[in-house]
């Protein structure tokens, strides 16, 4: 959890877990006709800019492994008060990724750049979306903002905390 800078007293900001699975570090040059331009550096400005205003901060995570994204969920359990997921190809079978998110109690939302049901069979199922608070899928790096917003507006329903 990251301090805001005061002079007097310090009030610790919440963070948000912006996690990112394999072959996404590279986004903005990987396949853009179908994942778009955008980077994941813009995508991370793009998602702090949503939950600033709220002062949230955004701890970004991108690792192609998957041991190394179960290690950030459980490293950032209790100092975030949610999540976006986008869990790449293990949305097909990361089964240590779906356990490590069973036990992440904040609302996570599962974000995907591209339309998986528009694309081939093997992406139309996700291991990791019945836990999911909610599922964004197709709207290109706007759905990272549209993801931030759900949480904004999660939390705003239960402001005593995002559960
Ligand atoms: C993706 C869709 C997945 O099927 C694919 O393996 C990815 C990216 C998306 O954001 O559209 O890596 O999660």
């Amino acid at each position: 959890m990251v301090q805001a800078p005061c002079r007097t007293r310090c009030v610790p900001l919440p963070d948000v877990l912006l996690l990112n699975g394999p072959n996404l570090g590279v986004l903005g040059r990987r396949e853009p006709e179908i994942y778009g331009t955008d980077t994941l550096a813009d995508i991370e400005k793009a998602v702090a800019e949503e939950v600033r205003p709220r002062g949230w901060t955004v701890v970004p995570v991108q690792r192609d492994g998957e041991g190394e994204l179960v290690g950030a969920i459980h490293q950032h359990r209790d100092t975030t008060v949610g999540a976006i997921v986008n869990p790449g190809a293990l949305m097909i079978a990361g089964w240590s990724l779906r356990d490590a998110l069973a036990s992440y109690e904040p609302p996570w939302i599962e974000v995907h750049l591209s339309n998986v049901w528009a694309r081939e069979q093997f992406r139309h199922d996700s291991v990791i979306a019945p836990l999911a608070s909610g599922v964004v899928v197709g709207l290109g790096a706007f759905g990272y903002r549209l993801a931030a917003q759900a949480l904004l507006h999660l939390s705003a329903e239960s402001p005593n905390g995002l559960r």
